[in-house]
């Protein structure tokens, strides 16, 4: 299947990456359709194990049933112990970017090279708690870093301004490398908190709530999101 990894896309642009745990359910197919007509430019899918968070989401049927209400990247977010028996079957179901955390109890480079053989883009991500000293290591063999900056596990939480230094430090780190990388953030992201995240370095947004569940829709809210451009790092 032809792919959309998310290392084609430009990393110094500001990209919105809807979060579905937000969506209406019942309206999955609809929800999609509606904020990429928005103007998001990549679908966040939020995938927990009950084990690695306390609390279980969705798997490779539901991807494979929304494949087909959007042409925009699917950006698979594997919030579980063992992630690289589940990059096969996310795959297959039409995922074009994995992340796994760097915490998980899998091989990192086995798990990259499984993302890879797929013809995937990868990402690594850290929780709240682990220090950016572990997964700078690894930034030359990644597309993407995934700061969290609420506790993985549920949508809906307030975000967490200690992890600004984080997403400081990881930038610095990627402005090293020989090649521009995404950082992207995850975890209470809305139009109040976005200004601070993109001067830090963050270029992609992961938002749930703010977009979902915007008061004034989806469409203004992504444009309030995108609206901190000339701020980015
Ligand atoms: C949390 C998830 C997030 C979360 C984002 O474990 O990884 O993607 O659902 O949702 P909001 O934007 O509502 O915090
Ligand atoms: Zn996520």
């Amino acid at each position: 299947m032809a792919r959309n990894p998310l290392n084609i896309l430009d990393a110094k642009r500001i990209l919105v990456a809807p979060s579905i745990l937000a969506a209406n359910f019942a309206e999955l197919g609809n929800e999609i359709t509606r904020v990429q007509k928005a103007g998001a430019d990549i679908i966040h899918i939020d995938v927990m194990d009950g084990h690695f968070v306390p609390n279980l989401t969705l798997g490779p049927p539901l991807v494979q049933s929304i494949r087909k209400s959007s042409s925009l990247p699917f950006d698979v977010h594997l919030m579980v112990t063992n992630p690289k028996f589940f990059v096969k079957p996310f795959a297959e179901a039409g995922a074009d970017h994995i992340t796994f955390h760097v915490e998980s109890a899998d091989n990192i480079e086995d798990t990259i090279r499984e993302i890879r053989s797929f013809g995937c883009s990868a990402g690594l991500s850290v929780r709240p708690k682990t220090q950016a000293d572990k997964i700078i290591p690894y930034l030359d063999k990644i597309d993407l870093v995934l700061v969290m900056t609420v506790e993985p596990g549920f949508g809906g939480q307030s975000f967490m301004p200690d992890m600004l230094q984080k997403v400081r430090t990881i930038r610095e780190a990627i402005k090293k490398l020989p090649k521009n990388i995404h950082l992207e953030v995850d975890g209470g992201i809305d139009t109040k908190n976005v200004f601070r995240v993109a001067e830090a370095g963050a270029n992609m947004l992961v938002a749930g709530t703010s977009v979902f569940r915007a008061p004034d829709g989806a469409e203004a809210a992504i444009k309030q999101l995108k609206s901190v451009q000339r701020f980015l790092y």
